[in-house]
C-alpha cells in the first residue's frame, strides 16, 4: 500500500507540475500578447486544476501511510522530517487553494485580459509555492 501510493505521488508529480507550468506560461503569453481567451485556454487551465487536485488527494493518503508524514509531525528539529510532515503538505495545500481560487475567479470574469491575468497570478503563485517545498532529495 505505502509503496504504491508513494510511487503514484512521485510519478503524478511530474504530470501535475508540467500541466501547471504549461497553464502558467499559457496565461502569461495570453496576457502579454492580449489574446482572446478561448475554450482551449479554459481546457489548459482545467487540466492543471485537475492535475494538482489529484496530486493533493494522493498526498493526503500518503500523509497517513508514510513514515515521513503524520507519524513524525512534531519532530521539528529534523529539517528533512519537518519538510515532509509539515512544510510540504501545508504549503502545497495553500498553493492548491490559491489555484482553486484562480479557477473560480476566472469564471466570473468576462474580459480575456482579466482571465489570463487571474490565471497568471494565482496559478503562478501556486507553482512557486509548490516548487519551494518539494523534497528534491527524495524525488531524484
Ligand atoms: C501539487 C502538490 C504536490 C506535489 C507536486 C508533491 C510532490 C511530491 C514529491 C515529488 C515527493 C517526493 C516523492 C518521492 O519520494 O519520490 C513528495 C513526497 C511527499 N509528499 Fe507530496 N506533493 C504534493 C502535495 C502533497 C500533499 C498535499 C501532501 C499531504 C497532505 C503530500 C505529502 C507528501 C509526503 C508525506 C511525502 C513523503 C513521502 C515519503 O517519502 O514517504 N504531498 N511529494
Amino acid at each position: 500500500m505505502y509503496n504504491f501510493i508513494k510511487q503514484f505521488h512521485s510519478g503524478w508529480a511530474y504530470l501535475a507540475l508540467l500541466l501547471l507550468a504549461f497553464a502558467v506560461i499559457n496565461a502569461i503569453i495570453g496576457f502579454t500578447s492580449k489574446k482572446e481567451f478561448t475554450a482551449k485556454d479554459r481546457k489548459i487551465s482545467l487540466f492543471a486544476l485537475i492535475g494538482t487536485h489529484t496530486q493533493l488527494l494522493i498526498g493526503l493518503i500518503l500523509y497517513f501511510v508514510s513514515s515521513k508524514g503524520l507519524a513524525v509531525l512534531g519532530q521539528m528539529s529534523n529539517p528533512e522530517l519537518r519538510l515532509t510532515s509539515l512544510e510540504h503538505p501545508l504549503i502545497n495545500i495553500i498553493a492548491i487553494v490559491l489555484i482553486t481560487i484562480g479557477w473560480s475567479k476566472h469564471k466570473k470574469l468576462i474580459n480575456s485580459e482579466a482571465k489570463f491575468k487571474t490565471f497568471a497570478v494565482f496559478y503562478g503563485l501556486g507553482l512557486i509555492l509548490i516548487l519551494s517545498r518539494i523534497p528534491w532529495n527524495l524525488w531524484f
